[in-house]
């Protein structure tokens, strides 16, 4: 490729972008085929819309008479037997998203790649896709598991997945599919920030990304062609998650629900999760940085925090409200975030490393889907057993917290077998082993001794 395409040309000079060509002439013939396929994939003048807000208040949160606590049901152990034939149809798939870019965390492969068994040292990643297999398995239909990457995690994610082999599920049982990117735009300029001399810096276009990643790569279609009819969708970084639990796919079948969430109820006013709640009567949520002080100190009548619904993202959709918010109208729109980020400018030829904030991004977040819903439920996990999200290298949501709340899990399950296991033996039960309490039980005989570390895995 010698020259730039006219039309983009034009498209640049129109949007006042023509920076990012800055140094074309001395760029290799696959340099500048690079700068072009990121620039074709650049929406201009959405980007422009967006930029122009830069400076609009967020939007507030609606007065307290417009927010009610949203009601939340206990497990429901009774619709379990719906889920199961939902799973026995093959109307269920399961989704993790995992395009997130771990900045917290500081590892340097995708996270679903970070090694979290307490005793095994399986990977994210593996005990996920171990948990699609066993319940593959036990309703006799395999479960759909899509993995969502994005292009900071893509080629790593599906080289370990075939490196593994797959973790036992079959090529064709995993599907691949990438977020869609953003730009960053200068905060001042609004023109589009460079990581190096003709590279866009571009980043993943956040959780949100999914659903529309998931209409646009053609993979709902496909998924609505096989039968699939509700789609479970976790986070890659909780190993707690009850993949495809039955019991709330139940409830979801059972009251025709768009959108089941489930909760975590908080503990403290001052947790850091966002709070599903009820605005203008639908299900939203509210960020932990928008929920005022009195808000999440407020109590109910049995001296519970009235605003407790913590979301641990853990979500299920039906198939036609996903076709519903990622075309036309209900699309979901970006939000703004003021960062810092280091770049390459192309008036002085130097690298930037902003001390404040230069930058904005944009993101897209998959629970602002939730308001959308006409029909939802929510439904209570135990922090215990379903939720220890893997955030930060140290501290609270670190490795230490997840896998003291694995073992903790694992060592539930064996006593309740019947089996004595001291509070200081590592132990670790592969989904595969045992997807439940129940499912050990029939593996385990009572009184059983658990005197050393020990993985319990199929053999
Ligand atoms: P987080 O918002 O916690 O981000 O993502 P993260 O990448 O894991 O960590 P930080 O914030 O950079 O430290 C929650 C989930 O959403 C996914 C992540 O992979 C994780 O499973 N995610 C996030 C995406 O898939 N794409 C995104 O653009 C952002």
């Amino acid at each position: 490729m010698t020259e730039v395409p006219a039309d983009l040309l034009d498209c640049l000079k129109t949007h006042r972008q023509e920076h990012v060509l800055s140094g074309w002439e001395r760029f290799t013939a696959s340099e500048r085929a690079s700068l072009v396929g990121q620039l074709r994939g650049i929406n201009f003048a959405e980007l422009a819309t967006l930029y122009a807000k830069k400076d609009e208040p967020a939007a507030s949160l609606p007065t307290r008479d417009r927010i009610a606590p949203l009601p939340v049901e206990g497990e429901s152990a009774d619709a379990a037997g719906i889920g199961e034939a939902a799973l026995h149809r093959g109307e269920v798939a399961a989704l993790v998203v995992a395009g997130g870019q771990g900045t917290r965390l500081g590892f340097d492969l995708p996270k679903g790649m970070f090694p979290v068994g307490p005793v095994s040292q399986s990977t994210l990643f593996r005990i996920h896709a171990e948990k699609v297999l066993a319940l593959s398995r036990r309703s006799g239909k395999p479960v759909p598991f899509l993995v969502m990457t994005s292009p900071a995690t893509h080629t790593d994610t599906v080289n370990y997945f075939e490196q593994e082999r797959r973790f036992g599920l079959p090529a064709d049982q995993v599907y691949f599919f990438q977020q869609g990117t953003m730009p960053a735009v200068d905060l001042v300029t609004g023109k589009v920030l460079l990581e190096s001399p003709g590279r866009l810096f571009l980043s993943p276009n956040g959780h949100g990304g999914t659903l529309t990643a998931l209409a646009d790569s053609g993979l709902l279609a496909k998924l609505k062609a096989n039968g699939i009819r509700h789609l479970f969708y976790f986070q890659v970084d909780n190993p707690l998650v009850k993949v495809c639990d039955p019991a709330f796919i139940g409830r979801h079948v059972q009251t025709d629900a768009e959108v089941s969430s489930k909760v975590v109820f908080k503990e403290k006013p001052e947790e850091k999760v966002g709070v599903l709640a009820q605005v203008d009567g639908r299900c939203s949520i509210i960020e932990y940085s928008d929920m005022p002080k009195a808000m999440s100190e407020e109590r109910a009548a049995d001296g519970s925090l009235a605003f407790r619904a913590g979301n641990p993202a853990i979500h299920l959709f039906s198939v036609p409200f996903l076709e519903r918010v990622t075309t036309g109208r209900q699309r979901l729109s970006f939000h703004l975030a003021k960062k810092k980020v280091p770049h390459w400018d192309p008036t002085t030829g130097e690298a930037i490393t902003p001390v404040k904030e230069n930058a904005l991004k944009f993101e897209l977040f998959v629970f602002d889907a939730l308001p959308l819903a006409d029909r939802w439920l929510a439904v209570e996990a135990k922090r215990e057993d379903e939720f220890a999200p893997l955030k930060n290298a140290t501290g609270s949501d670190s490795l230490e917290t997840l896998q003291s709340a694995m073992t903790a899990q694992a060592r539930r399950w064996l006593r309740s077998a019947g089996a004595i296991v001291a509070d200081d033996i590592a132990v670790e039960i592969s989904p595969t082993f045992a997807l439940d309490s129940a499912e050990l039980k029939a593996k385990i005989r009572p009184g059983t001794v658990v005197s050393e570390p020990t993985y319990f895995c199929e053999t």
